[in-house]
C-alpha cells in the first residue's frame, strides 16, 4: 500500500512553447492527482521543464540568446500554462537547477565507480545539421542517407557508454513477472517486444566541443551527460533521493514515503526512454523490482489524422483555446473526447459541441431549474421527504454505454442497464465512477455524472413540477422532485470536481453548501457522493449561468 499517492509527467523540453499535446498530460496528471486527494489519499504531483539538451542550444543560438535566458521564458510560459489550467503540482522540475545537477553527478559517480560505465571510441557515419552519428536505419531505400540530414561525414568520437545490454535478461523478467509495469497492456506487449531486441549499450555523454548546455560529467570535464541521462533522473532528484546512499532503506524518509511513483508519460518516450533506459538505470543504482515505478502511457491528440508539429505548422495553442472558451471548456475536452491509451484528434468544433450539449445544455440547465424551483416552489429551502424517485427516470434511453470495470477490467454494463433509474444510478458510484477513475479512463469516469445529470432533466421532463405545483395534494412529491436534483448536482460536483474544479465550486456555492471550505479542494469528498446529505430546511442561492453557451465558434 502506497504512503503517499506519487504521480509524476514527462517534463517539457523548453525548446518551444507548450501545445496541446502538453496541456492533455499535465492536466490528465492533474485530474488523476485531484481524484486521488478526493478518495482521501496523501497526494505528491510532480511535474516541470527539461532545460538542457542540443535542441534548446540550438534553439536559443537560433534566436540569438543565451541558453539560460532562453529556457527561462519557455520555462515562465508553461508556468503560466499550468496556472491558467488550474494544474495543481507539489513540486516543480527545472533541470538546470543545482538541486539536480547534484543528483545527476552523484549517480554518475556510483555507476562509473562500479564499473558500469566505460569510456570507448565510436566510429561511423555522423551528421553535421542534426549533429549526430548515423545508423543504417537511417539510410534511405537507396542505401543513402537522405537530404535532411544535410552533410554527412565519417567521424571518430570517444564518449562513456552505460551498460545497459547487461541488464536486459533482468528487465524481461521484471516485465514478465509483473502484469501491470505498464499500462495499457498493449504498451507493456510493445515494450517486451523492444526490450527482446535490445543489443548494444547506451552513449550517455557529448564531448563539449559538441555540446556544452549539460551536465558535466563528474569524472571527466570534457563532456557533458546526455540529455536523457540527465532528464529522467528528474524524478528522483524532485522527490528527495540522495544519490550517497545507495539502499532504498537508507534513503530519507520523505522520498521512501513518496516512491515509487505512477508515471505518465506519452507514447513516444516508452521505447526506449522509460521502459528501458530508465528502468534500467534504477536497477542499476539498487532499486529493487517493487521499487520500479508504473508507467501509464497515454496517446497523443492528432490534427485532420497527423502529427502535430512546429515544422508542420500545425501546432494548437492551449492560451488560445483557454481565452478563447475558458479553461474548464478546455479541460473537460481534453479529458471526455480521448480513450485513455488511444489518439484523437483534436477539433475545436467537438470541443465547442461537447460544452454545449454535455455542459451548458445538461448540467448548466439542470442547475439553473433546479435552483430556480426551490426558490419558486419551496421560498429557497429544500425538504427533505421519505418519497423515493426512481421509477420516474427509468425507461428512458441512456445516450451513453456505461462501462463497469470488474477486477480493473472494463465490461459493459448488463443489456438491461437502461431500466436503471435516477436513484440506482447515483448508488452506481463505487462501481462505476470509483473504478473508472482508480484505473485512470477519465473519459468513462466522467459518464456517470452525465447520466446523471441526463436522468435528472428527464425527471423534471416527465413528472412536470410546473403542474404539481397547481396541486396542493402535491406538495410532497414537488418537494422531493427538487430535493432530488439538489442532492444530484450536490453528488454531480464532487464526481466532476477533479476533471472541473471551478464549476464543481460554482455548484456547491449557488446550493449554499460547505461555504466555510468555499474555494478550497478539501471542500469534495468522495465520501460525500451518498444520497440524503443536504439537511431538511436548506437554503440554496438564486441560480446563476454557470456555463454560459458558446456561440458561433
Ligand atoms: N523532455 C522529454 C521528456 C523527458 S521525461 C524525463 C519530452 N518532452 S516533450 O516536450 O517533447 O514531450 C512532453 C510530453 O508531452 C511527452 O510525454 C509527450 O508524449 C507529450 N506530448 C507531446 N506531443 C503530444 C501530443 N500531440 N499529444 C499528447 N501528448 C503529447 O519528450
Amino acid at each position: 500500500m502506497r504512503k503517499t499517492f506519487f504521480i509524476t509527467t514527462a517534463i517539457d523540453y523548453t525548446n518551444s512553447p507548450p501545445h496541446i499535446g502538453h496541456a492533455y498530460e499535465k492536466v490528465l496528471a492533474d485530474v488523476i492527482a485531484r481524484y486521488h486527494r478526493l478518495k482521501g489519499d496523501k497526494v505528491f504531483f510532480l511535474t516541470g521543464v527539461d532545460q538542457h539538451g542540443q535542441k534548446v542550444q540550438q534553439s536559443a543560438a537560433k534566436a540569438g540568446i543565451p541558453p539560460a535566458e532562453f529556457v527561462r521564458e519557455i520555462t515562465q510560459k508553461f508556468v503560466d500554462l499550468w496556472k491558467k489550467l488550474d494544474v495543481k503540482y507539489d513540486e516543480w522540475a527545472e533541470t538546470t537547477s543545482d538541486r539536480h545537477k547534484k543528483v545527476v553527478q552523484g549517480i554518475l559517480q556510483r555507476l562509473f565507480d562500479a564499473g558500469q560505465i566505460y569510456k570507448d571510441k565510436q566510429a561511423g557515419y555522423y551528421s553535421v545539421r542534426q549533429e549526430q552519428f548515423l545508423t543504417d536505419k537511417e539510410r534511405g531505400p537507396d542505401g543513402e542517407f537522405g537530404p535532411e540530414w544535410g552533410q554527412v561525414e565519417f567521424r571518430e568520437e570517444e564518449n562513456y557508454y552505460f551498460r545497459l545490454s547487461q541488464h536486459k535478461d533482468w528487465l524481461l523478467s521484471y516485465i514478465d513477472n509483473r502484469k501491470d509495469a505498464v499500462i495499457p497492456d498493449f504498451r507493456q506487449i510493445e515494450l517486451r517486444n523492444a526490450v527482446e531486441k535490445l543489443s548494444g549499450d547506451l552513449c550517455i555523454s557529448r564531448p563539449k566541443s559538441r555540446l556544452d548546455w549539460g551536465i558535466e560529467l563528474p569524472f571527466d570535464k570534457e563532456f557533458v551527460t546526455y540529455v536523457w541521462f540527465d532528464a529522467l533522473t528528474n524524478y528522483i532528484s524532485f522527490a528527495g533521493y540522495d544519490p550517497s546512499l545507495s539502499t532504498i532503506s537508507s534513503q530519507p524518509s520523505t522520498f521512501r514515503d513518496r516512491w515509487p511513483a505512477l508515471q505518465i508519460i506519452g507514447k513516444d518516450i516508452l521505447v526506449p526512454a522509460h521502459g528501458i533506459y530508465w528502468l534500467i538505470m534504477l536497477h542499476a543504482i539498487g532499486f529493487p523490482d517493487d521499487q520500479i515505478p508504473q508507467l501509464l502511457v497515454h496517446g497523443w491528440w492528432n490534427l485532420g489524422g497527423a502529427k502535430m508539429s512546429k515544422s508542420a505548422g500545425n501546432i494548437i495553442d492551449p492560451f488560445v483555446l483557454a481565452d478563447k472558451h475558458g479553461a474548464e471548456a478546455l479541460r473537460y475536452y481534453l479529458m471526455s473526447d480521448i480513450a485513455m491509451g488511444k489518439d484523437a484528434d483534436f477539433s475545436e468544433e467537438r470541443l465547442v459541441d461537447r460544452y454545449n450539449s454535455d455542459l451548458a445544455n445538461s448540467l448548466g440547465n439542470l442547475l439553473n431549474r433546479t435552483l430556480s424551483m426551490a426558490n419558486k416552489y419551496g421560498a429557497g429551502q429544500l425538504r427533505t421527504t421519505a418519497i423515493r424517485l426512481n421509477e420516474e427516470s427509468k425507461q428512458i434511453p441512456v445516450g451513453k454505454s456505461i462501462h463497469v470495470m470488474s477486477s480493473g477490467e472494463p465490461t459493459s454494463l448488463p443489456s438491461n442497464s437502461k431500466e436503471l433509474g435516477l436513484r440506482d444510478l447515483i448508488e452506481k458510484v463505487p462501481q462505476i465512477y470509483v473504478p473508472a477513475m482508480s484505473c485512470f479512463l477519465v473519459s468513462l469516469g466522467l459518464i456517470l455524472p452525465e447520466e446523471i445529470s441526463e436522468h435528472c432533466n428527464r425527471l423534471v421532463e416527465k413528472t412536470a413540477p410546473w403542474k404539481l405545483a397547481k396541486d396542493a395534494a402535491q406538495i410532497h412529491r414537488l418537494h422531493a422532485i427538487v430535493y432530488h436534483l439538489a442532492e444530484s448536482l450536490r453528488i454531480i460536483a464532487i464526481l466532476i470536481s477533479p476533471v472541473l474544479p471551478r464549476a464543481a465550486h460554482g455548484i456547491f456555492d449557488q446550493l449554499n453548501w460547505k461555504m466555510e471550505l468555499s474555494g478550497q479542494e478539501e471542500r469534495f469528498s468522495l465520501a460525500a457522493a451518498e444520497w440524503g446529505i443536504l439537511p431538511d430546511g436548506h437554503a440554496v442561492e438564486k441560480p446563476v449561468p454557470l456555463f454560459p453557451r458558446i456561440e458561433g465558434a
